[in-house]
């Protein structure tokens, strides 16, 4: 075991031949097993359900990827006491040992990783690139966090007077529910996940419903991985549920949560409360949520740079990435050209079904969200101007990439989540208006500027107040370990996964002075 020489796992070279074909042959194997259905795991048995969640795909709804069990509250029961029961003999473990499931979990991605894409094309409808992108994250959190446990196991030696040792450690804090949202349906899911594992605690994962079968196909790879039965169970359900079972449980200790801002709020606030009688433990929320974040463009910016940054983050996967760009904020003197080309870069966008690598754009989540998504569009054409709207195609859940120019920063579509392919595009007159509409949120997730001045560069990093800031280079797509993720203000409360302040919020600290 080897604590250092992490490498972010390389994505898939598309341009080759042979790379595509792979690809291609994984989407048909998948395609061939559309439709099977998916139980829970609980404590290494595999459990059906009276109710299900029908997973269909969102390019072509007819089509069902997988029908998932749905738990209830008595199964969320079922699971805690699994966890609980599995916690001591896996917290007893050494980090070392605990450390090499993550290992073998990783080799297990490695070994499915076309077809753990290809799951997630059908699922949620991400792109190739999108889906390869996820399912390496997801390898880079185990072999990061495997390596970053090894650094914390060793106990610190602290002060330096004669006649006394100090020592810090860490130990597992217990039973912990992991919250996850579908749209990185595997890299968050198996992030939050491991990095519970590996600091000793037993885990209860509970997907997006949007996203149930690639996380059965995840824990399915755990048993390949041979964690032992109850460490890491599967409990897909309802948000309002089963999520909120374990919220409340008072057997749960840790909550891994990352979604929306409402969903984690009222998970913070219900966590709060602690049972008199059940309960001698505050339960810890790492909590990361929502963002409206922003790239400026400066009066000197590269264009060229700054028109394909601003449109890959605002629709990459549809728009629909914590981290996406929603608001562009153009500098006066550059704002007529920087207009003018972003949006004919925006038709020529090819969108259709995720599984056609010619499309770069493909449909959003669900009805749902193409619904809510639509209905800020419709506001928005009332009060904005409208730039750009593009056609969509008939079937599927398609949202085409809209551009409003706006005028006042206060607006809904300068202030809230939407959670598409809408962008506001804004002018200001300097770079200070710019950092001040940049910071005008109760976001503070990821930023982006484009600009050839050493003096904004450095302006930006001490005042655009965002948990990732991106210079010259679009805001989405941070990697494990050189861009630990996740902001403050409404957008978390967590401590930046894919670095190295991460896990220890899933242990407790202890010290210990000998008098020697
Ligand atoms: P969501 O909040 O609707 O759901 C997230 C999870 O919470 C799901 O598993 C859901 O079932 C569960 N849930 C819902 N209600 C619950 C309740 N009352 N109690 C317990 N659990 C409950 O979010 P989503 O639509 O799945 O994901 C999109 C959101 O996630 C966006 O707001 C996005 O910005 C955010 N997100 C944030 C990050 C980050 O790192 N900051 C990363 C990805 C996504
Ligand atoms: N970590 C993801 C990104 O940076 C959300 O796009």
């Amino acid at each position: 075991l080897n604590k250092e020489g992490f490498r972010n796992e390389p994505m898939r070279d598309f341009s080759q031949a042979p790379v595509r074909a792979h690809f291609r042959e994984a989407i048909a194997t998948v395609r061939s097993r559309l439709g099977m259905r998916y139980p829970l795991v609980i404590g290494g048995e595999e459990i059906e359900t009276q109710e299900t969640i029908v997973s269909v795909n969102p390019s072509r709804p007819d089509e069902v990827v997988g029908v998932v069990a749905r738990a209830t509250a008595e199964d969320a029961e079922a699971a805690l006491r699994a966890a609980e029961a599995a916690g001591p003999g896996w917290a007893k473990l050494p980090a070392s040992e605990r450390a090499k499931y993550l290992f073998a979990l990783a080799e297990q991605m490695r070994k499915w990783r076309d077809h753990l894409a290809g799951w997630m094309v059908f699922e949620v409808g991400k792109n190739w690139r999108e889906a390869d992108g996820d399912v390496c994250e997801a390898i880079d959190f185990c072999e990061y966090y495997a390596r970053e446990m090894l650094r914390l196991d060793t106990p610190q030696r602290l002060g330096s007077l004669p006649g006394e040792l100090n020592l810090m450690f860490y130990q597992p804090r217990g039973v912990a529910a992991v919250i996850a949202p579908w749209n990185f349906p595997l890299a968050i899911l198996c992030g939050m996940t491991v990095a519970a594992a590996v600091t000793g605690n037993t885990v209860i994962m509970k997907p997006a419903e949007q996203s149930s079968v690639i996380a059965a196909k995840l824990m399915a790879l755990t048993r390949e991985a041979a964690f032992p039965p109850g460490v890491i169970n599967y409990l897909p359900g309802l948000g309002e549920e089963v999520g909120e079972h374990l919220v409340q449980s008072p057997k749960t200790h840790l909550i891994a949560f990352t979604g929306s801002m409402d969903v984690g709020l009222e998970i913070l606030r219900k966590a709060a409360h602690t049972d008199p009688r059940a309960q001698q433990h505050v339960k810890k929320v790492v909590c990361e949520m929502g963002g409206k974040n922003a790239i400026i463009v400066d009066a000197d910016a590269d264009l060229d740079e700054a028109v394909q940054g601003v449109l890959q983050a605002a629709f990459g996967f549809q728009g629909q990435k914590c981290s996406a760009c929603s608001r562009a904020i153009v500098h006066a003197a550059c704002y007529e050209e920087f207009k003018t080309r972003l949006v004919e870069a925006t038709r020529s966008l090819i969108l259709g079904a995720a599984d056609d690598p010619a499309h770069a754009i493909g449909p959003v989540v669900d009805a749902a969200a193409r619904d809510k998504i639509r209905g800020y569009i419709d506001y928005a054409k009332a009060e904005e101007t409208l730039l750009i709207e593009r056609e969509t195609p008939a079937d599927g859940y398609f949202v085409g990439p809209t551009i409003f120019e706006v005028r006042d920063p206060a607006s809904r579509l300068m202030q809230e989540e939407i959670f598409g392919p809408v962008l506001a595009l804004i002018k200001v007159d300097d770079f200070g208006q710019a950092l001040d509409v940049a910071n005008g949120t109760r976001f503070a997730l990821t930023g982006g500027v484009y600009s050839r001045s050493p003096l904004n560069i450095d302006r930006a990093r001490r005042e655009f107040r965002v948990g990732n800031l991106y210079i010259n280079q679009k805001c989405t797509g941070a990697l494990v370990y050189r861009q630990p993720f996740g902001g403050f203000k409404m957008s978390g409360v967590g401590a930046k996964a894919g670095g190295p302040d991460y896990l220890v919020q899933f242990m407790e600290p202890r010290s210990m002075t000998e008098n020697t």
